[in-house]
C-alpha cells in the first residue's frame, strides 16, 4: 500500500490561500508511554509543568463585555476571576480571599461593583484592590502589612477570547497562538455570544477527550450516523512550536466509506436547508451538495452584507478545527464556533470535566438561523439577550450532550481502562492522528522542562 504524508486533496476546485497546507512537521514514529493517561505523579508533574505554565482559555470576551461584568474559570484545582473593570480593561484574578483563603464567587457568570467574601466581609475592588476589611482595628498593623489584594494573574484576549495564565513570564498570548492567531479574527468571535453552555464530567483522563476530538479516523467505528454527510478525508495542518493545529473537516457530503454517494440523504438534506437551499427542488447529487451550499451561502452573503469575502469556499461549508495547546479545540464555522475545553481533574487522572460552549452571531433576516446539525432546542434564545446557564451533568449522568457526544462519553471510560493495562504499550498514531503526535510531542518536551 502506497503511503502518503498528504493523505487526501480535499480543496480540489477551492483554490485559496486560507486552504494552503503548512510545510510538514515531523514528530517522529515513537510511542509514547501509556503512563500519561493514568498516573498520579505524572499528572502531579503535568499541573506544575503544563497548565501552570500555558496560556488557558477563560471566557469568551461577551462574558465580560461590560465593566462589572465576571466570569468565573474553574481549572484543576484553581479557580479565577475574569472581570472588566471599570476602565475598560479585562484582568484576572486568582477566585480566592486573601484573607482565610475563601472563595469569593460562586456564579459562573454575573456582574458586581465589587467582590464582598463570604466569609468576614472583606471587600476588593475590580483590580482586586482590598477596599474594606471588617473590623480593621482588630489587626495588628503588622498582619496587615502582608498585601491584603487579590493575587492576579496574566490575562490577554485575542480573537475575541479571553485567556489567563499562571505563568508571570510567559511569552505574549498572540505569540504563543502564532498563525491560529489570525485565523481566528476571520470568525469575528468577539461579536458572538454563548447560546448554550453544557459541562460534563467523563470517566477518563483529559487527554483521552483531546486525542478523541483531535482526529475523525473514529467517526466510521464510533459514529457511523456521520457518515453520510460528513467526510472523514480532512486535511491537517501542524504549526511550529506544538502549540496549535488545524484540521478541516468536509462537511455535507458523504465520507468516503459510505456506499450511497448520490442520493441526497435526510442529514445532507438538512445542510442544504440551512444554507437557504430546497431540498426538494435540489436537482444535484449527494456529491454535490458541498458545492452548492458553499454557492449558496456567498450569495446570501453578498445579499445580507456578511462580509464572506474573508472565508475560502471551504471555510463557508466544513468545520473547521483548532487545537490550541494544551487543553482547547475550537471548532470554527462562518455562523458559530464551537470552544471546546478539556479540564482535569483536581486529584484524579481518571476524570476530565469536558466544558463546550457554543457562540453565534444572529442576523436579522428571513430564514437565516443556526444550522440545524449544531443540535439547539427550539426553547434556546439565539439573540443574545441572555446568558444561558452552565448545564453540570455529574459522573455516571448521560451527559445529554446529543447522539454524537454521547457516543464519545460512552467510549472514552472503555479507552481509559485499557490505558492501564500492562498489554498496552502506548498508541501508535496514523498521519490521520498527526494532531495527536503533534499534542503530544509538545507535552513530552514540557514535561522533560
Ligand atoms: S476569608 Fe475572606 S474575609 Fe475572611
Ligand atoms: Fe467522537
Amino acid at each position: 500500500m502506497k503511503f502518503d504524508f498528504n493523505l487526501w486533496d480535499i480543496h480540489i476546485g477551492n483554490p485559496h490561500p486560507f486552504n494552503e497546507r503548512a510545510p510538514r512537521i515531523d514528530n517522529g514514529t515513537g510511542r509514547p508511554d501509556p503512563e500519561r493517561y493514568h498516573d498520579r505523579d505524572f499528572a502531579a508533574r503535568e499541573w506544575e509543568q503544563v497548565f501552570a505554565k500555558s496560556w488557558l482559555l477563560a471566557c469568551p470576551v461577551s462574558d465580560v463585555a461590560e465593566p462589572g461584568d465576571f466570569a468565573k474559570f474553574d481549572i484543576g484545582s484553581e479557580s479565577f476571576l475574569i472581570v472588566r473593570g471599570e476602565d475598560g480593561e479585562i484582568r484576572a484574578h486568582y477566585n480566592v480571599c486573601p484573607h482565610r483563603g475563601a472563595r469569593l464567587v460562586q456564579a459562573d457568570v454575573g456582574a458586581v461593583n465589587q467582590f464582598s467574601c463570604p466569609f468576614h466581609s472583606w471587600k476588593f475592588d475590580l483590580e482586586g484592590t482590598n477596599t474594606h476589611i471588617t473590623d480593621e482595628e482588630t489587626f495588628q498593623p503588622e498582619v496587615l502589612c502582608h498585601d491584603t489584594d487579590l493575587t492576579s494573574v496574566r490575562c490577554e484576549t485575542v480573537a475575541g477570547l479571553v485567556f489567563i495564565s499562571m505563568d508571570e513570564t510567559i511569552e505574549p498570548l498572540r505569540d504563543f497562538l502564532g498563525p491560529v492567531a489570525e485565523q481566528l479574527e476571520l470568525y469575528q468571535i468577539a461579536d458572538m455570544y454563548p447560546v448554550q453552555h453544557r459541562r460534563s464530567d467523563w470517566g477518563a483522563n483529559w487527554k483521552g477527550g483531546i486525542d478523541a476530538f483531535a482526529e475523525t479516523y473514529h467517526l466510521h467505528a464510533v459514529h457511523p450516523q456521520t457518515q453520510g454527510l460528513m467526510d472523514d478525508r480532512t486535511q491537517i495542518d501542524l504549526y511550529p512550536n506544538g502549540l496549535v493545529s488545524r484540521q478541516f473537516v468536509p462537511f455535507a457530503q458523504p465520507s468516503r466509506r459510505y456506499d450511497d454517494q448520490d442520493s441526497v440523504n435526510p442529514g445532507i438534506a438538512m445542510m442544504l436547508a440551512d444554507a437557504g437551499i430546497d431540498p426538494a427542488t435540489f436537482e444535484g447529487t449527494a456529491k454535490e451538495t458541498r458545492a452548492a451550499i458553499q454557492k449558496a451561502k456567498r450569495k446570501r452573503s453578498d445579499d445580507l452584507g456578511l462580509g464572506y469575502e474573508r472565508f475560502s469556499d471551504t471555510q463557508l461549508s466544513d468545520s473547521t478545527v483548532y487545537s490550541v495547546f494544551p487543553n482547547v479545540q475550537i471548532g470554527c464555522h462562518p455562523e458559530a464556533v464551537f470552544l471546546h475545553r478539556f479540564l482535569p481533574h483536581p486529584t484524579d487522572p481518571n476524570q476530565f470535566t469536558y466544558d463546550t460552549l457554543i457562540l453565534y452571531r444572529d442576523v436579522d433576516a428571513p430564514g437565516y438561523s443556526a444550522p440545524a446539525w449544531m443540535g439547539l432546542g427550539d426553547d434556546v434564545d439565539l439573540s443574545g439577550r441572555t446568558r444561558p446557564e452552565v448545564v453540570h451533568t455529574k459522573l455516571g449522568d448521560p451527559p445529554g450532550l446529543g447522539e454524537v457526544l454521547d457516543q464519545d462519553s460512552d467510549l472514552l471510560p472503555v479507552v481509559q481502562a485499557g490505558a492501564h493495562s500492562r498489554g498496552f504499550r502506548g498508541p501508535l498514531w496514523s498521519e490521520q492522528e498527526a494532531r495527536l503526535r503533534h499534542f503530544h510531542a509538545e507535552l513530552d518536551k514540557r514535561m522533560a522542562q
